[in-house]
This record gives C-alpha cells, structure tokens and sequence, in this order.
C-alpha cells in the first residue's frame, strides 16, 4: 500500500482529498494546525508548517505529500503581507529542508491557481501563457511553484503542480470552499439575491472537488507526470451563467452593480483553462457538473 501525507487535512481540498485517498486504499495521516481533525478515521497530528520544527514528526518513509495547507484570500494578503509570507512560502520551503535534511523522496502535490495568470478573453490558458501576480497571494502562488522547481534542479525533489480555477462541491461538510459558487450560495441563502460585479461575462473553469481529487490521484501514478504542472479542467462558464443556475436553485434574483474600485484592479479576464496537456496524459474525463450538483444537492 503506498503512504501518502496530506497537510492542510482540514482545509476544503485537504479533507476532500484525504477522504478520496482514504477510499481509494492509500494509506494516509492527516496534518493540519488545527487541534482536532475533521475525519477522526484517519491519523492526525497538529502540525504548524511555518514552524520548521515541526516536520520533524513526519516519518521520512512516504510516497506523497499532498501540500493543501496555506492562506488564501484576494485583498486579504494586503493586510497579513507577513503572515502570508510566512505561511505560503516560508511554510513549503520548511518542508522542502526537511525533505533535503531527512532524504524523504516523496512526491509533493501542490495546488496553484488561475491566479497566477494574465486572464485572456475568449481564449483557454495554457500552463506555459503569461503570468500576472495582482495579489499577494498570487505572488506566493508563484513563488512556490518556483521553489518546488527550484529544489527539484538543486536537489532531485520531486513535485507535480495543478493548477486550478474554480473549485465546487462539497462531498461532507458544510463549506463550499472560498470560491465563487460557496459566495453565490451563501448570498442566496442568507439576502436572498445574487451580487454580480459587472455584467457577469467574465467566464472561468469551474471544477467539482471530487474531479479535482481523482485527477489529481489519478496522475500521480505515472512517472511522466513527475516534475509537470497541469492545468485542472471542468465546465467553461461566465460568472453569470453559474450565477443563474445557483439563483434559479433557490429561487432568487440576479444583481447587477459596478465593481467596487480594488476589486476591479485586482480581477483579471476570462481565465478559463486548457486542460488538454492533463488530459493526454491520463485520459481523464469529468464526472460532474454545476447544474448537475446543485440539482442533486439539498
Ligand atoms: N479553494 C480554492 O479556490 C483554491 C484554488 C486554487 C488553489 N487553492 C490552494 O489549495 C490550498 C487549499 O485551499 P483550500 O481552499 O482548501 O483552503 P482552506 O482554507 O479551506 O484550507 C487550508 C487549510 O490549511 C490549514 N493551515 C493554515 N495555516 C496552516 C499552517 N500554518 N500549518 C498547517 N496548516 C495550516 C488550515 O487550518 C486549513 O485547514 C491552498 O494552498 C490554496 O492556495 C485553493
């Protein structure tokens, strides 16, 4: 049975993922910061990634390291710079030492984001298209994606990157992660009606968080996936499509006001993604979409 770790296990990808791993016959310990873990199932030790220290308690005897522990936030990071920072780069960089100093040859699973890149409208991103970080969360998006490659040419570490655009869903419990469709929701359930910034045809990727953990599992097993990063795939919608279908689920209307100043700076186009490069290399088809969901979702 091969070992995996996942770090940030109590976090909206991480306990999917753990949960998916845990189903799909890995063996896998659960870390996060927080005291108690969310799948009492499975073993779990705190863990604080921005404490160096503290990767001393892993066993070096892995074969992944699912790396879903971080802050996220758009404007938040312009307000926490250190924490940020500390957490996101210094966190991964904690672990990338750890791994050079014990020898640990595990394969690190870092998700990225649509973030990193330049939006294009009418157009689907591929991984290697331009870059634009407007936040400082991007920028420490980024910035990992370097590391994980950095360690690779110095030290033979070994990573695959997703990157993904707008995760959906939620398989047990009650957050529907900090994407736009948990936002969509969360207005129709609490003021009874959707905001939309502009005129919501703005279109992204939007992907299913089981689709996001069985391409994820999925690739790891081929060594051709080693060292790669791949843009995660789904349904191609605009902001107001997605919109729709949420408010036609709940019966509430549409708003449409004008984008608060920041917000405008910091939003980028479409980003809607390529997904072929994943695609071909493990033939990969996705199970789920949004209507679907919400239709099936009580
Ligand atoms: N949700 C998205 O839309 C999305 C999209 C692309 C990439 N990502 C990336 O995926 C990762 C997980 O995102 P998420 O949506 O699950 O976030 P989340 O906030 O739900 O989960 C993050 C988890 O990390 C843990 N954590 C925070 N600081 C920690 C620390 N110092 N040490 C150990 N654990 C710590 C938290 O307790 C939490 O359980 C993040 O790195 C995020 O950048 C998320």
């Amino acid at each position: 049975m091969q070992k995996a770790i996942v770090i940030g296990s109590n976090g909206y990808l991480g306990r999917h993922l753990a949960d998916y791993l845990q189903q799909h016959n890995y063996a896998a310990a659960l870390y996060d910061l927080q005291e108690k873990s969310l799948l009492p199932d499975q073993p779990y030790a705190r863990l604080d990634i921005s404490n160096a220290a503290d990767f001393n308690q892993l066993d070096a005897a892995i074969d992944y390291i699912f790396f879903m522990a971080g802050l996220t936030g758009t404007g938040a990071g312009f307000d926490r710079h250190e924490d940020f920072v500390r957490v996101n780069e210094t966190g991964l960089l904690n672990l990338l030492q750890w791994m050079r100093k014990t020898g640990c040859r595990a394969r690190i699973i870092y998700p990225s984001t649509r973030l990193i890149y330049k939006g294009v409208k009418d157009y689907a991103l591929k991984e290697s298209d331009v870059k634009e970080t407007k936040t400082i969360y991007a920028l420490n998006k980024l910035a990992a994606e370097n590391l994980l490659w950095m360690y690779h040419n110095a030290f033979d570490l070994n990573y695959t990157i997703f990157r993904i655009c707008v995760p959906y869903g939620n398989v047990f419990g009650g957050g529907f992660s900090y994407g736009t469709v948990g936002f969509f929701i969360s207005q129709a359930q609490q003021q009874g009606a959707i905001t939309i910034f502009g005129d919501g045809s703005i279109r992204r990727t939007f992907t299913h968080v089981s689709d996001i953990a069985a391409a994820m599992v999925a690739s790891i097993q081929l060594s051709e996936t080693e060292n790669e990063i791949y843009n995660i795939g789904g349904e191609n919608l605009s902001l107001r499509q997605a919109a729709q279908l949420v408010a036609d689920k709940f019966g509430v209307q549409i708003k449409l006001v004008d984008w608060p100043k920041l917000a405008l700076r910091l939003e980028s186009d479409d980003t809607v993604f390529d997904d072929s490069k994943l695609r071909n290399a493990i033939g990969y088809n996705y199970r789920h979409n949004l209507a679907g969901w919400l239709k099936s979702w009580e």
